[in-house]
Order: C-alpha cells, then structure tokens, then sequence
C-alpha cells in the first residue's frame, strides 16, 4: 500500500508492546517510530509482561523504526501521522497536549487522564483540533461486551433489571502501578473500564455509593460502587467491584451478570465456554462470540475512522473524560462513607 499512515508508539510497556503487535497486523498502517525512556525496552533486551494471555505480545526485535529515549523527541518527527500514547495515566495528558499541538492523530491509552481537571482540558483541545482523538477504552470493543450493549439497546431479553461487573487480579506490579499518584490505584486504573461501561451503556449516574480500601499502590485498590439511576423511571440496579488485592497465583479475572426480565446472561473470562443465556423453560445456551480481545477492534476502528476522514467522536471522548469524574466522586464516596452526587 503506497501511502500507510505512519505511527509512533510512547511507552513500551505492557499497553505498548500490545499495540505494537496489533499495528503489525494492520496493512494500512505502519509502526515507523517508537519512544521509551528504559534503554533495554527499545532495544528489546527487555521486555514488559501483560496480566491476560494475549497481551504485550508485540516486540522491538527486527523492527525497523526509529528510536527515541524521550517519547516528546518523537512527536517532534515530521513523518509521524498517528501518535499512540502508552505512557503511565500521569503522563497523558502532557503528551496528548504536546500531540496535538503538532498536528498528530492520537490515540491516548485509558484512563483519559489522571484527573478529571486534566481530562476536561484535553476535550478542549480535542475539540479545536483537526485532528483525530480516541481514548482506548478498551472495554466499549470487547465481544462479550459489545454483546451485552446491544441486548441493552435492543431488549433483546427484555428490560434490563440489573447489572453486576467484576474485575479481580493480583498486584501487577512495577514501579508505575506502586505509586497511587501515578496510576490512581486499582480504583482508577482497573476498576475504570466497568464505570466507563456503564457510563457508556446507561449515561452518568446520578449519584454513586463506594466502599474500598487501600493496598499496595497506596492508594485505593479494591473497591465496590452502586451506581444509583433514577429510580421513578425504574432504571437496572447496578454495582461493579474491582481489585488488584487478589493473592499472588490468582491472575486475572472479570465478568459479569446481566439480568432482564426474560434472560440472564453471565460472562466469566475463565470459563471455557464465556457467555451463557439462561432463559426459564429452556436448557443454558452458550452464546458465540467474535474471536479477539477489545484492543484489536478498538485500534482497527482508530485505523478505520482516520482513513475515514471522519471527525473526532466527541460524544464518546466526552463521556471518557466524565467516567473520571465518576471515579472521583467514587473515591469522595469512600472517604465520606456517604452518597456522591456526580455534579459535571
Ligand atoms: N487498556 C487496558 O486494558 C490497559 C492495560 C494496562 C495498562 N493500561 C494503561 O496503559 C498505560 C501504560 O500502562 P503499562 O502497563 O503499559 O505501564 P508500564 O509502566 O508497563 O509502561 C509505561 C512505559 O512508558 C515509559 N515511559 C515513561 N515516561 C516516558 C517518556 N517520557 N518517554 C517515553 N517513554 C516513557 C516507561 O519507561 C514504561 O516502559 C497506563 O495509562 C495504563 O492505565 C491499559
């Protein structure tokens, strides 16, 4: 293909080196750049670890891109059409500011930022640039996800009566995920994929209910919410719980349960046969998922919507930017031991 969009990865970690690979099998596009400040990352001497099978397989050894030990030398290249940020969570917003200001698409990994502040700053920026801006909720591209959306939006089972979401794993590790100032805590950087998904699926809540308590980053690291709805109009109860307080040897796990008038339908990553429906009268089905992870169809539809010549979708950059104001009245919630309004 004579005219491949030329992209630039900073940070090699575990989000990094997933990219990477997924770039790799994208024909359209081509990995000419990659930043990242440990030496032996660039040079693949080491490399970073995922917490799920699929994850930071991608590598540096035999690929032909230049390498810069500061990811803010790379936005600089004139080349570089796309630039994908992979830094910590504290990093986002700096990088994404110095992206656009160069003319760069971008894609910045999730959390959006590491406050809310910093988050409504870059939907600013977004918004007056040409440029095209995607937050990797990664969640939003997930088969069993997209699945569970869709029956939402259609009543395919019915009226949704309740939504319960779990994300558990041990410590991950690493000096980013060891400093709550960097990362958040579990609370922001695990748990933030399950309060986008319902923020994406049933729009803000209006208050939240939160307990938790601290672990090894510091900060909060495992923690359950109620998201409350308006009840007048007899919206699904919903909860999530989150962790990375799991004992060593437990890896990683999520799921969820969704409960309509007419079907259940439970996930569990685990299990050899994921998602089942369950409907009275009828034997469990199994139901048949798009072979992948999140990650590949989010980056394709990044890919696609360039190539598109479409514009920034800023109703859903916006709504990334409001889950962090969730997660921080969910972190006032705990604090307070009492219900948060979510005021935007
Ligand atoms: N979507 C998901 O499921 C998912 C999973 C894991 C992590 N993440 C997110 O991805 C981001 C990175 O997480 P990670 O696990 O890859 O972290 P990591 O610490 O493993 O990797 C970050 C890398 O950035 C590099 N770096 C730091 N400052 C830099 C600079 N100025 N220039 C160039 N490189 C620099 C570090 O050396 C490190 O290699 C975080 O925001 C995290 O929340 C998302």
């Amino acid at each position: 293909m004579a005219n491949k969009l030329k992209v630039g990865i900073i940070g090699l970690g575990s989000m990094g080196s997933t990219h990477l690979d997924i770039y790799s099998k994208i024909k359209e596009v081509e990995v000419i750049a990659i930043a990242d400040s440990i030496q032996s990352r660039l040079d693949g001497s080491s490399k970073a670890e995922g917490n799920i099978s699929g994850q930071a397989e991608g590598g540096v050894t035999g690929l032909s891109a230049i390498k810069y030990l500061d990811g803010m030398e790379l936005i600089e290249n004139p080349d570089i059409d796309v630039v994908d940020i992979c830094v910590g969570t504290d990093l986002h917003f700096t990088f994404v500011e110095a992206a656009l200001s160069k003319g760069k698409h971008v894609l910045v990994e999730k959390p959006l930022a590491r406050t809310y502040d910093e988050a409504k700053q870059i939907i600013q920026l977004a918004e007056q640039s040409s440029t095209y801006v995607m937050s990797a909720m990664c969640l939003r591209y997930w088969p069993a996800w997209v699945f569970l959306k869709e029956a939402i939006d259609s009543n395919a089972y019915g009226k949704c009566l309740s939504l319960n979401f779990k994300r558990q794993t041990s410590f991950p590790g690493g000096a980013f995920y060891s400093d709550h100032n960097q990362c958040g805590g579990a609370l922001l950087d695990l748990h933030v994929h399950d309060t986008d998904f319902v923020n994406y699926c049933l729009g803000l809540p209006e208050a939240v209910f939160s307990q938790g308590y601290k672990g090894p980053s510091g900060g909060i690291d495992h923690i359950a919410t109620h998201y409350i709805y308006n009840q007048s109009d007899l919206s699904p109860l919903v909860s999530s719980e989150g962790s990375w307080t799991m004992q060593e040897g437990y890896g990683f796990n999520m799921s969820y349960t969704a409960n309509f008038e007419n079907g259940t339908l439970s996930y569990l990553l685990e299990q050899d046969e994921t998602l089942k429906l369950f409907r009275s009268g009828s034997e469990p089905e199994s139901i048949n998922l798009k072979e992948g992870m999140g990650y590949e169809f989010e980056i394709r539809t990044f890919v696609d919507e360039i190539l598109s010549g479409n514009s920034t979708n800023h109703d859903l950059l916006r709504q990334a930017s409001e889950t962090v104001a969730i997660i921080e009245a969910e972190k006032t919630s705990i604090e307070t031991c009492s219900l948060v309004s979510i005021k935007i």
